[in-house]
């Protein structure tokens, strides 16, 4: 009998901010308003993408050599606008699917069986199953009480590792990571050698100061990938570009390697990467990020006044557009009973075991994308249930 069973492989590809999404459509159903707060998808909260970018769709939507298969690595003018920025050069460029598919090729052309990869804890759901398909030693590392990396944890934890992956801001924690700890991390990778994949996703997102230019801290002393997209910094998550660069001496193999996964897939969107190739380096952008973060500063704040009678404690994001809280009652057992509580009152949330904390340990995550008096009411239908 032919068995239409999945495969065993499939038993770990999971991703918790949509798999939670079944039960609340449900709960929806039944007529229960909803308030979404488990996804980072600035559009569905009136964010608008950077217009630029929209008007440069428009128009290259009429030329008609555009509608063909691009360059399996990326679109030319694309690859030589982020290799200006990512100061590298377009050969080391990879324009993909997001940084999804960036991350996806990462693991499938550099992850063996067995080989240990240092996540961070909590970690955007993604490496986690990555890391799991393709047959990784999982190991976390630690943040310390500010949201840093641990360094005397990272240490312990790195002899032997393959990579290192560090979310900078990080997704879920909203913590921004300091130039001094970066440089701690980059010397144990050095004295290891042991390569960072490096996540940028919200790379221009950040509250207070400037983020420190990781490329100045690491180039020269280690071998590092950089990711990064339109999604997040663009506000333009549909338009499905992300590129990954290649930094170091050391990576022409897995680059060939990388180049053949491309090629497999054919080509992404040309008229969206046209789009991203002016978009990168208009100089108006600085304008449209600055009212992005003055926007979010104050739905950061909305946050902030509207948790602070309740029985939860989180960082304060300084990046970023989540929080990761953790739950001070007994009232469960498993973060996973605290979210369905929540999807009874209308607000969908995200557990903490999706992100890699143990589901006892009470953690959740919410973005802080909505309006101000949407986030009050989120959590005003949270009295009662915190
Ligand atoms: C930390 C992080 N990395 C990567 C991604 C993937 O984003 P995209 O494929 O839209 O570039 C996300 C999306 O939420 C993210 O939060």
């Amino acid at each position: 009998m032919m068995n239409y069973r999945p495969t065993e492989r499939m038993n770990v590809v999971s991703y918790p901010i949509r798999d939670i999404v079944i039960e609340a459509k449900r709960e929806e159903a039944k007529g229960t308003n909803m308030i979404w707060l488990n996804i980072g998808d600035p559009p569905q909260y009136g964010f608008e993408a950077f217009g630029h970018a929209t008007e440069k769709v428009k128009t290259v939507l009429d030329n008609p050599h555009l509608k063909g298969y691009a360059f399996s690595q990326g679109d030319s003018e694309l690859r030589e606008n982020i290799a200006k920025i990512e100061k590298c050069t377009p050969e080391d460029v990879f324009v993909t699917v997001g940084l999804t598919e960036g991350i996806d090729f990462f693991f499938h052309s550099f992850i063996g069986f067995g080989e240990k990869i240092l996540l961070p804890n909590p970690a955007y759901p993604l490496y986690i199953s990555k890391t799991k398909m393709f047959e990784g030693n999982l190991v976390f590392y630690k943040h310390d009480e500010n949201g840093q990396i641990d360094i005397r944890d990272l240490e312990k934890k790195i002899p032997g590792a393959k990579t290192i992956v560090i979310i900078n801001p990080n997704n879920p924690l909203g913590s921004v990571y300091t130039e001094d700890n970066l440089v701690e991390v980059v010397e144990l990778c050095a004295k290891h050698d042991v390569p960072i994949f490096y996540d940028g996703s919200y790379d221009k997102i950040i509250f207070d100061g400037e983020l420190v230019d990781f490329r100045k801290i690491a180039d020269e002393k280690i071998q590092y990938v950089y990711g990064s997209s339109l999604s997040k910094n663009f506000g333009y998550p549909g338009a499905r570009i992300g590129w990954v660069t290649f930094h170091g001496d050391k990576w022409t193999e897995i680059k060939d390697a990388f180049l053949r996964l491309c090629n497999q897939r054919l080509s992404v969107n040309w008229e969206y990467q046209k789009a991203a190739a002016t978009a990168i380096i208009d100089p108006v952008y600085s304008e449209y990020i600055e009212e992005m973060k003055k926007k979010l500063l104050l739905r950061r704040d909305a946050l902030a006044k509207a948790t602070k009678e309740l029985q939860i404690s989180y960082p304060f994001p300084k990046g970023a557009f989540y929080a990761f809280m953790k739950i001070k009652t007994n009232a469960w057992k498993y973060d996973v009973e605290f979210v369905r509580a929540a999807i009874k009152k209308g607000v969908v949330f995200v557990p903490g075991s999706g992100f890699g904390t143990n589901e006892n340990e009470m953690y959740f995550r919410t973005t802080f994308l909505p309006e101000p008096e949407i986030l009050k009411e989120a959590f005003e239908r949270m009295k009662g249930v915190l």
